[in-house]
């Protein structure tokens, strides 16, 4: 049972106002089509999240990290960016932007913002010159093209697959009307890699983090940081069953079939556009960039590679600040994976002075209230629609998602919550297909579902329209009925609520500076159980069937009911003497 929790938190970065504020920060994902909508038009927006920043400062996360809100077609939400230096009208303008900033910064919240340089839209004017000029000139070179193979060019220049399904290369139809060369795509073919071996690019990205560090944010989320530079020569590839994309890779991002234990050695052979060294030189760059403005801004890669010794090479001092965890997120519900992947990780990011993270959702895979009672495997990206198999029970996914939320925030290091989480919210299942909206959808003709039931609007009030997501009721992908009970304004000020268990699992966190603290395991409690202590706090996870006795002391947050000394099933507790 969680004790009842203050309305509103103490500012949300007190204890984080020095310096290197990210080593301890819990930072909240906010996917801004799916937050709020103030316009009404069905598609969040930035004055949307402006009017529910007070509600961040409460939950007491220290940062928030924007997913693109840039000038963009929407053709990968946004991760296709037309524009990099302003807002599309979806979302507002770039006032509405310094607005929300403003507001974030008033209440003690930084603001991070994502930059996705592997790819552009194809609606960029950089790919629109490219497209215009002929083969061999200067625009083209900003891009991966290249002729084709096969007689009269008709073939794609290698076997690579893009991660949403498909083939990585499409054909040009030169101005002429003839067909031309081909481009990389990694992602969908509206978003062309573009080649960063040119030095050309690597100025316009300088530029292009000036134009958003001038205006004040306090870092970045770099998408896709593992893939921006190709292995020489572009050879074929074929990924290995079971492999995974930074080790011994699949094309599929994120696609890690023994989830959290990784066995990849370091030396085993790497998909040829994952993980090459070259990238690092790009990121040695960027933190000069960011170093020489005042107030400790970040750099924080999204990078799925293993093993966790690898990804460590991507925070070393002189590159980026923090990496995403993806391998705490993949790790299943069990004690010795847990035990071994939080050893593991603590040690990895250590080695080269960077804090570790911790994250369990975002908005690429299934949403940990019900992932963790998924009983079937789920690569990543596949998503979960009707068909299924391995459907989860949403009772037990969401008591499991609580118990390990309240095992993650206990753990030192920084820890990133997805925007709904906090609600309990599970991932939608039953989306109709005409709402789909992922391009994995389309591009494996409905073999995956894809990402679009962790990315449905969230509940803010159960009883407004839209559950409070704006005035109008329109909602870009349906919400299903059940939300009202998840709305947040269901959830304030409920005893043993999911968003009250979060708040007050936030302020311990903070109280006791857990996230600067350190770990020390402790034994005893059998195979199923994880138990540490960080600092005066005791964190005891359940992850087995039978329950367990205790340890004296008083509990001061629960992920669940727990009755005479025994801790049950699938539950965490935070104790102290
Ligand atoms: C990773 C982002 O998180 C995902 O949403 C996007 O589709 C790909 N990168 C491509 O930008």
């Amino acid at each position: 049972m969680t004790t009842a929790s203050q309305s509103v938190a103490a500012p949300a970065n007190a204890s984080t106002l020095g310096k290197e504020w990210w080593r301890s920060a819990v930072i909240y994902q906010i996917y801004p089509r799916s937050f709020a909508d103030l316009s009404g038009d069905g598609i969040g927006d930035l004055p949307g999240i402006t009017a529910r920043l007070d509600s961040l400062a409460a939950l007491g996360v220290d940062a928030i990290w924007l997913s693109p809100f840039y000038t963009s077609p929407q053709k990968d939400a946004g991760y296709d960016v037309a524009d990099y230096c302003d807002v599309d009208p979806l979302f507002g303008t770039l006032d509405d932007f310094e607005v929300m900033q403003n507001r974030a910064h008033e209440l003690g919240l930084r603001v991070i913002v994502d930059i996705v340089p592997n790819h552009t839209s194809d609606a960029h004017r950089w790919f629109q010159e490219a497209v215009a000029a002929p083969a061999g000139s200067a625009e083209r070179a900003r891009y991966m093209f290249r002729d084709g193979k096969g007689a009269s060019g008709e073939l794609a220049p290698n076997n690579w697959e893009s991660v949403f399904g498909g083939p990585a290369w499409t054909r040009l139809v030169e101005p002429d009307g003839t067909p031309g060369q081909w481009y990389l795509h990694l992602f969908d073919s509206s978003q062309p890699d573009l080649d960063w071996q040119n030095p050309w690019v690597r100025d316009q990205f300088r530029d292009i983090l000036r134009f958003w560090l001038d205006r004040g944010v306090d870092g970045f989320r770099v998408d896709v940081a593992h893939g921006m530079i190709k292995a020489e020569g572009l050879p074929d590839y074929t990924p290995t069953p079971g492999g995974s994309m930074g080790g011994s890779g699949s094309t599929a991002e994120g696609v890690a079939l023994e989830p959290g234990i990784s066995d990849h050695s370091e030396d085993q052979p790497t998909a040829p556009f994952w993980a090459q060294d070259g990238v690092h030189e790009i990121y040695r760059d960027w933190h000069t960039v960011l170093a020489a403005y005042e107030g400790d801004r970040v750099l924080c890669a999204e990078a799925w590679v293993e093993p966790l010794t690898k990804l460590a090479r991507w925070v070393r001092p002189d590159e980026m600040h923090q990496a995403f965890n993806f391998s705490y997120l993949e790790t299943p519900w069990t004690g010795p994976a847990l035990r071994r992947i939080i050893d593991d990780s603590i040690s990895a990011f250590a080695g080269v002075g960077a804090p570790s993270t911790w994250v369990l959702s975002n908005h690429d895979v299934v949403r940990h209230a019900s992932r963790l009672a998924l009983t079937a495997e789920n690569p990543q990206g596949a998503g979960i629609g009707p068909d299924s198999l391995g459907l989860p029970d949403q009772d037990l996914g969401l008591h499991r998602a609580r118990a390990a939320t309240a095992l993650m925030l206990g753990l030192p290091g920084s820890a990133y919550v997805y925007q709904g989480e906090e609600l309990g919210l599970p991932e939608v299942i039953h989306l109709p297909d005409a709402a789909r909206q992922d391009p994995t959808w389309f591009r494996t003709n409905g073999e995956r579902y894809g990402r679009d039931g962790c990315r449905v609007p969230i509940p803010w009030e159960a009883q407004a329209p839209a559950f409070g997501f704006n005035d109008s009721g329109e909602s870009w992908l349906p919400q299903p009925d059940e939300w009202a009970t998840y709305a947040r304004d269901a959830q304030a000020g409920v005893e043993g609520s999911t968003l009250e268990l979060y708040t007050e699992l936030l302020r311990l966190r903070r109280e006791n500076d857990l996230g600067m603290g350190s770990l020390e395991w402790l034994s005893g409690f059998g195979e199923s159980v994880v138990a540490f202590s960080n600092g005066p706090i005791t964190v005891i996870a359940n992850t087995g069937q039978v329950p367990v006795e205790l340890p004296l002391g008083t509990i001061v947050a629960s992920s669940g009911p727990v009755d005479g000394g025994v801790l049950p099933a699938d539950t965490t507790v935070w104790i102290t003497a």
